[in-house]
């Protein structure tokens, strides 16, 4: 592939969930870059991006995210997120609507936390702060993948664990005390226009399937997809069949932006 034609495929940025980091997205950095332009930055604190104040509120990541693709010089770019990085998608694109070419919203809701949940993040930063992220970690393993990937996906597993554990008690805590504030943005839903995909785990234990469901509903022409023997995290469990749709849901994006360009 050339320079010239590399700069012609749509970026897709694509948001990590809690408490991992961009090395979350490998399977799709190696499947997709045929098809688009991926971008897998480490959310402040995560990974290798350094420090991070006590809260970071979903629109502060949305802000860091724009400023990277302004950075980069890009203009309109597809917008992905997984379970806190949907809840970010969907800040991003309050945010920065024009910046939104398309939007893929994986393992995640537009609602907000009850006050049960909301104390339970509170203690979670807590935890992080007093105790480290392994307790977090142990906590939250068994929910995150199925339990055919735990049988049949070794590599999975230990790349869950290990990155997982990584990750810095101060980015954990500011995280979830962002993620207990953030506010229900369902409203936003029935008027979304760009081009949705939305995307759920057979039997996700963390965020019920019906979240999908109720957002499917709500964004007008959005598509729903639920992928076989997954929980939380499809896009590492069953990375096949994830591509595959992100793969038809850029072709017709793409489509689109050149019916608009013609
Ligand atoms: C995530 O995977 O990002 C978290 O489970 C989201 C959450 O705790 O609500």
């Amino acid at each position: 592939m050339t320079y010239g034609q590399q700069e012609k495929r749509i970026p897709l940025l694509l948001i990590h969930g809690f408490p991992l980091d961009r090395t979350m997205w490998r399977p799709q950095l190696e499947g997709l870059r045929d098809i688009a332009r991926p971008i897998a930055p480490d959310l402040r604190g995560f990974g290798d991006s350094g420090v991070t104040p006590d809260i970071m509120n979903m629109g502060d990541y949305a802000s860091d995210l724009h400023a990277l693709l302004r950075t980069m010089g890009i203009q309109r770019a597809v917008i992905c997120g997984l379970s806190m990085g949907g809840y970010i998608a969907l800040a991003f694109l309050q945010k920065y609507p024009s910046m939104v070419q398309g939007l893929i919203l994986c393992h995640t809701k537009a609602t907000d936390d009850t006050e049960e949940i909301r104390k339970a993040r509170l203690l979670t930063a807590k935890t992080a702060m007093e105790s480290g992220v392994a307790k977090i970690a142990e906590g939250l393993f068994d929910r995150l993948i199925s339990e055919h990937t735990k049988r049949t996906r070794v590599d999975v597993v230990d790349h869950l664990k290990s990155m997982m554990e990584r990750q810095e008690p101060a980015a954990v805590a500011a995280a979830s005390r962002g993620m207990a504030v953030r506010p229900d943005r369902t409203d936003m839903l029935a008027g979304i226009s760009v081009p949705t995909l939305i995307i759920t785990g057979e039997n996700d234990q963390l965020i019920p399937a019906i979240e999908s469901t109720r957002m499917h509903e709500a964004i007008p022409g959005s598509t729903l997809v639920q992928i076989p023997n997954t929980s939380h995290l499809s896009n590492m469990e069953n990375s096949e069949t994830f591509n595959e749709q992100i793969r038809l849901f850029m072709l017709s994006v793409g489509r689109k932006h050149h019916v608009q360009n013609a």
